[in-house]
């Protein structure tokens, strides 16, 4: 089995090719934007010109949801038109397609857990693109997934993780926000979803909801990392029920990631003991 892995210097790539040594029957290649710019019809057909892949995991995206608002057309240009290349591609190829998409296609209007059959309705740039990327996926090619996730973060990149650790490291003391709920997904534990999902070879295309369980905001996330690292103290941190953004983001965005554990025999992931194991993953490395 070949595997093709886009934008894998990201945090999701990463993590995807951290553990793609536990799969020695599997081929990877990961690649990321130098070696593969998914917004380049020419060359990902030279690509796969030269190579058949059984599936395609696209974790390559525009992934700055307040930068977003005012690049509307470089959001678009990666998250709609990259996809559609690569769906037009993997079609040609009878290569399976993987798309990573977010909780961010909702409104946050409504109060329990989002399934895969809500509405959407984005209320952000950022959003509105994954979105379009589902649709040209969907239109085009059949074997394909829709992975929708929340709140990634981990050992890798610029996430709310890093830059909680970072700010208390700099003495800086934090004024987070209760404003979102939503949750905290390990990107490691989804790289094992996907696999996982790869490893099934089941063929139930569709939509899928995958995050970690359990709800928090902002602040809630905060204070855990705080709590679980021993770096909490009576004034680090301080809650607010207004933080001014550019891009709106939906109030609620629980996934309801049911149809996944069940469908592929999954175990779920409480956030708070998945967040240990990232600390974890930090001190031993
Ligand atoms: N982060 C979250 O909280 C979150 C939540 C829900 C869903 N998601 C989705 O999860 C997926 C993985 O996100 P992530 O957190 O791993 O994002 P990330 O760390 O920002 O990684 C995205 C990667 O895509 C690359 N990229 C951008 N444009 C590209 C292009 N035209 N061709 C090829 N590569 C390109 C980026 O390269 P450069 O760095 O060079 O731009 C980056 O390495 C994305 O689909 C994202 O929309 C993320």
């Amino acid at each position: 089995m070949k595997i093709l892995i886009t934008g894998a210097n990201g945090q999701l790539g990463k993590c995807i090719r951290d553990i793609s040594n536990h799969y020695p029957e599997y081929n990877f290649l990961f690649l990321g934007r130098k070696e593969l710019d998914i917004v380049n019809k020419e060359a990902i057909r030279v690509l796969f010109d030269k190579e058949e892949f059984d599936y395609c995991v696209n974790t390559a995206a525009y992934t700055n949801v307040e930068k977003a608002e005012s690049e509307k057309e470089k959001a678009f240009l990666v998250n709609e038109d990259g996809v559609k290349n690569l769906a037009k591609q993997c079609k040609k190829n009878n290569t399976t397609l993987i798309q990573v998409s977010t909780d961010y296609v909702f409104d946050g209007k409504k109060r329990a857990p989002y399934t895969e059959k809500d509405p959407t309705n984005p209320v952000n740039v950022y959003g509105a693109s994954k979105l379009e990327g589902e649709k040209v996926l969907q239109e085009i090619w059949r074997k394909h997934y829709i992975i929708r996730t929340s709140w990634l973060y981990s050992q890798y990149g610029q996430n709310f993780y890093n830059m909680i650790l970072r700010f208390v490291k700099e003495g800086k003391s934090l004024t987070v926000t209760t404003e979102q709920t939503g949750t905290p997904t390990n990107a490691n534990d989804l790289a094992e979803a996907i696999l996982n999902i790869i490893t099934s070879d089941s063929k139930r295309y569709g939509i899928y909801n995958y995050s970690n369980q359990g709800e928090a905001t902002w602040y809630d996330f905060a204070k855990e990392i705080l709590t679980q690292t021993g770096q909490l103290t009576q004034t680090n941190l301080v809650k607010t029920d207004y933080y001014r953004t550019f891009a709106q983001r939906p109030a609620f965005s629980v996934l309801d990631a049911r149809k996944y554990f069940s469908k592929f025999n999954y175990q779920s992931i409480e956030w708070q003991k998945s967040l240990k194991n990232v600390i974890n993953l930090k001190i031993n490395n």
